[in-house]
């Protein structure tokens, strides 16, 4: 198990104490192991929260294996009835983690102002597959898989701090993981308003979380949300290095040269929206700094798919997926455009590459990042991607499952980009911590997830709301600030592929 020599010096269960004031000073770690230099020798010990009859001990004297809080799963070590906290529990990913974390055996407590809901109606469309209120969401987990685990309570995270606070203090979560912003780069590039609104929403409601972190929970480890999208796509073609330079990466200017170690890698956000998140990335750094705060700031990649068994199990159990210029993503856009006939649209060459992973592998992810905690003062950064490629291949990819295994033609089509965007670039991202540390395997291919939701967007329901959608897919936000059509600068032939004999997951 990737956490099996994790101590209780990682666990958020421990209360840390001694004769140093860890928390006022990002140094004290190296004070802790050398003199305190007042000729008494510096010490924290440990108690723990969850059986402080054992009193005070070395925080790194038990590990996850030997701790019986910490008990297996698929996914490593996790606190027994662990108290995790999602913030946009009703959001694409966080109905689906609160789910899957549930079915694990932790409690989840679910915070979301509903505020995606009104997004997406406020640009005319809807979710196309149907998702349902909360408490019937609730009902149906209760009945249909047995959670009776999860909790939710309406609440804006900016706006209604005070009632965040509360439920923070009453549950006392012993991870937070933070999906409640904004997460559309066209929204935020709409107009001032919106810019302004996603910045505010995004920026200052996750600077509450933390000095709430600081004040209630420092012991619990923050998972949030960035994005690959932070680092851009720099021209130069250096790696996308996770978050920090690697201890052997140097700065030469000159004849001179100084260690890049350690430092944060430069971002280039391509909207305001990314640009939210890159600010995002400096305040949650900074809190770990001053507070000793921990937490892994995730860059994700582009998420596709509508699986994993929990969301199968019921048609009221399913998560949203949107198809509109503003808050569809590519893969899930592509695949609702093939169903309804309409072309794909690739911006502009369709040679920009993008890193991906697929729904259930995400969760995947996610499971293990939070069953294996940060140090305390430790910000750490994962590139949270299983593969990447080109848009154009992207579209490739959902012509060919839909035209093979559906028998539904497909027509690509390359126009305008609306965006400022560098059309044709290197891209070396670097993926290699869930992996190699944290033991992820994928489970899902592009070309499986593709199939399954075909299965599910060819449904005559389903079918019936993308028709109803349709006429909000061509992009109308141009990043110049235009407000009109893209036009078509190429119509790729129809994509016609051989019948295959085996269908997929039949
Ligand atoms: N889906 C992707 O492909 C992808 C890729 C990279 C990063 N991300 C990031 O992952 C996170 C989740 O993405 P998602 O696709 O599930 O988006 P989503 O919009 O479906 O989920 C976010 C949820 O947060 C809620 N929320 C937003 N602001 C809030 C506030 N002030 N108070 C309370 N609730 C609030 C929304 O109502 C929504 O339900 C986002 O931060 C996003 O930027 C997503």
């Amino acid at each position: 198990m990737h956490n099996k020599n994790c101590t209780c010096w990682n666990c958020p269960a421990i209360d840390l104490t001694g004769s140093v004031d860890f928390r006022a000073c990002g140094q004290s770690r190296e004070v802790f192991t050398q003199d305190s230099g007042d000729g008494g020798e510096a010490y924290i010990v440990a108690e723990c929260a969850r059986r402080p009859a054992l009193g005070l001990f070395d925080p790194t004297s038990v590990t996850f294996e030997e701790c019986p809080e910490w008990q297996p799963t698929p996914y490593g070590y996790l606190l027994k009835d662990m108290r995790v906290m999602i913030l946009g529990m009703d959001g694409y990913l966080g109905w689906t983690l609160a789910l899957w974390l549930a079915n694990l055996g932790c409690k989840i407590s679910g915070v979301d102002s509903f505020a995606r809901r009104a997004w997406v109606a406020e640009r005319g469309a809807n979710s196309v597959v149907p998702i349902h209120t909360m408490d019937e969401r609730l009902k149906a987990a209760r009945e249909v898989l047995g959670l009776d685990n999860i909790q939710f309570r309406q609440i804006d995270i900016l706006k209604q701090r005070d009632l965040l606070r509360q439920f923070i203090e009453e549950v006392r979560p012993e991870a937070i993981v933070h999906y409640g912003e904004c997460p559309s780069a066209p929204y935020s590039m709409i107009d001032l308003d919106h810019a302004s609104y996603v910045q505010q929403n995004n920026v200052l409601g996750t600077l509450g979380v933390l000095f709430m972190m600081r004040d209630l929970v420092p012991e619990a480890s923050l998972i949030k949300l960035g994005t690959m999208g932070e680092y851009g796509t720099p021209l130069t073609g250096r790696p996308l290095f996770e978050g920090m330079f690697p201890a052997d990466a140097v700065l030469k200017w000159g004849d001179r040269e100084w260690s890049l170690g350690g430092e944060l890698t430069p971002r280039d956000p391509p909207s305001f929206y990314h640009v939210s998140k890159v600010q995002d990335t400096y305040n949650v750094c900074e809190a770990c700094k001053y507070w000793w705060l921990r937490s892994y700031d995730v860059m994700q990649g582009i998420i596709y798919g509508v699986h994993t068994p929990q969301l199968a199990a019921d048609p009221r159990l399913r998560t949203r997926l949107d198809m509109d210029e503003c808050f569809g993503t590519v893969v899930n856009r592509f695949v609702t455009q093939a169903v309804v006939g309409f072309p794909l649209t690739v911006f502009g060459s369709g040679e920009q590459i993008r890193g991906l992973i697929a729904l259930e592998d995400a969760m995947q992810c996610m499971t293990r990042l939070i069953a294996h905690p940060p140090e305390p003062g430790q910000y750490d950064v994962v590139n949270q991607m299983s593969s990447y490629c080109s848009v154009r291949q992207l579209a490739d990819a959902v012509a060919r499952v839909a035209s093979r295994e559906f028998g539904i033609p497909v027509v690509i089509q390359r126009v305008e980009n609306p965006r400022v965007e560098a059309d044709i670039h290197p891209y070396e991202p670097v993926y290699n911590k869930l992996p190699d540390r944290l033991g992820f395997q994928p489970q899902a291919s592009l070309e499986s997830e593709i199939y399954r939701m075909l299965e599910l967007l060819t449904q005559p329901h389903i079918k019936a709301r993308l028709e109803e959608n349709k006429h909000l897919i061509l992009p109308r936000t141009w990043w110049s600030g235009f407000k009109r059509p893209v036009e078509t600068l190429e119509v790729v032939e129809e994509v016609k592929y051989e019948p295959r004999v085996a269908v997929y997951g039949s």
